[in-house]
């Protein structure tokens, strides 16, 4: 493994970009009349924040009401792009964001039909808060900007953009799983979805499994050939192209961390105050799709099934709050509490407990010195675009060892292929795989990771946001 001295550059298309995003890349806040921002923690806005500082124009997301303006320069003290901030009624934020965002396509797309509630006041929502972003776009961005939307929050976009100035340059990514067709035609607004999406040029997936559906969507609802080889659609008189970019992170920003005397410390700290051989972690935000309550399940059938880990392992979870107005995601919370509560109840011995629970946020420090302490990480939801905490718990095991158990439904499956992959929902083969990374020798562990190490290295953040960029302005990849 190389050492971390040659950081990536950022890549500048040399030309101003547009982001638009549900999310902002900042929180902006007054105290004493006096304006200021504090950047939302997560890799991929570091970077496209960076990316913005260089290229300069505009970016375009979703911000708080009260009396924040509309419109910003970012950084507040020596501005070098504009933050563009739409304000949002209540209404608008249930229909757009509790609502169709969050109960309709995105159950839809992690293949959780079960949990979709079609209303259509959640569609219009959608379709009125999709105008109010072209709107703001209309504003404020030049027909010379690179265009970059963000997910499925934003799929109308694309056409709404298009529409008024045909001549624009638009990418569009996809950071969820596409659903397969017979899945995604279950949708009652799919032909409005998919027209919407195609008012791309670019139209960026995480797998080729996810191109692959949206191919197969496009033909079987909006009935236009595609064309595989190119990987492109023609239509409405113009060519969308297709593409791959799996998001990974910044490997060197977690490996430094990870060498850092203090937080090797606290990491040691910790393994200490937990006091077993073996370390087990999760991370995730509390959503059903990451599977949260089949790996609790299976933790308790490993302590049912060998017993000879009683006392030697620990589980620990940590569960970030997430869409917690939404009542699946409360709902999901009371039975996680639930199951916590039964296996800490059924195992726990007077210096033993089996299991912790953390249900909070962590500062990027902190979820360092939980990685450094796990010898494994357990990961695995039912299904995941990508999953970023498998490559973030990867890059900071800079000692090489460790190990990995991931589900086979997240995109990162694709590439860590020296994981231990797991099928998430087969809650006996999870136990067992379990089992067996508890009892795999050193060199093999050392192996597998030195492996994950140089796959997470070798497609990074950068080599995400650099690819994109160059196939949406139409250059060539150097490698
Ligand atoms: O992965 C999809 C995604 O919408 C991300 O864009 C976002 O960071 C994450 O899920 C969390 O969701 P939310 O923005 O709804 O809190």
């Amino acid at each position: 493994m190389e050492s971390s001295e040659n950081k990536t550059c950022v890549f500048s298309p040399g030309r101003p970009i547009t982001i638009i995003s549900n999310r902002a890349p900042y929180q902006l806040r007054k105290h004493f009349g006096q304006l200021h921002h504090e950047k939302n923690i997560g890799g991929l806005v570091s970077v496209l924040d960076e990316i913005m500082c260089q290229s300069g124009g505009t970016w375009i997301a979703w911000g708080e009401k009260g009396d924040i303006p509309e419109q910003v320069g970012i950084p507040l003290d020596r501005p070098r792009y504009s933050l563009r901030l739409i304000h949002l009624t209540d209404l608008e934020v249930n229909q757009y964001y509790h609502g169709f965002s969050n109960r309709v396509l995105w159950p839809l797309s992690h293949y959780f039909l079960d949990r979709c509630h079609f209303g259509s006041e959640y569609w219009n929502g959608y379709r009125e808060v999709n105008e109010k972003f072209a709107k703001a776009f209309r504003e404020g961005s030049q027909d010379q900007d690179l265009i970059w939307i963000h997910d499925f929050h934003l799929t109308l976009l694309p056409s709404l953009l298009r529409r008024d100035r045909p001549n624009l340059s638009i990418g569009f990514f996809w950071h969820i799983p596409f659903p397969a067709s017979p899945v995604f035609r279950v949708l009652p607004w799919r032909e409005e979805i998919l027209r919407g999406l195609l008012g791309s040029d670019l139209i960026g997936f995480q797998l080729p499994l996810h191109a692959e559906n949206f191919f197969q969507s496009v033909e079987d609802v909006v009935k236009v050939p595609v064309n595989r080889d190119s990987s492109s659609i023609n239509y409405d008189g113009r060519i969308i192209r297709v593409g791959v970019f799996p998001v990974g992170i910044d490997f060197d920003k977690w490996n430094d961390l990870a060498s850092s005397p203090p937080l090797a410390e606290r990491a040691r700290e910790l393994s200490k105050e937990v006091g077993v051989e073996n370390i087990i972690l999760g991370v995730d935000r509390l959503d059903y799709t990451k599977g949260i309550l089949e790996r609790l399940y299976a933790y308790e059938r490993l302590l049912e099934k060998y017993p000879e880990f009683h006392s030697r392992v620990c589980m620990i979870q940590i569960a970030v709050p997430s869409r917690t107005r939404v009542e699946e995601y409360r709902t999901l919370r009371r039975e996680i509490d639930e199951t916590i509560g039964r296996i800490t109840g059924r195992f726990s011995k007077r210096k033993w407990i089996p299991l912790r629970y953390l249900y909070r946020a962590f500062a990027i420090e902190d979820l360092v010195a939980y990685y450094l302490a796990a010898d494994l990480a357990l990961i695995t939801p039912l299904r995941d675009g990508m999953n970023l905490v498998a490559k973030e718990y990867v890059a900071s095991r800079m000692q090489e060892d460790g190990s990995l158990i991931l589900s086979e439904f997240t995109g990162a499956a694709a590439t860590l292929t020296d994981a231990i992959l797991v099928n998430p929902y087969d809650i006996e083969g999870l136990a067992d795989a379990i089992h067996f990374a508890l009892c795999m020798p050193k060199d093999e562990k050392h192996r597998r990771m030195k492996q994950l190490r140089c796959a997470v290295k070798d497609k990074d953040i950068y080599w995400w946001c650099a690819s994109f960029l160059k196939s949406l302005a139409g250059e060539k990849e150097e490698n």
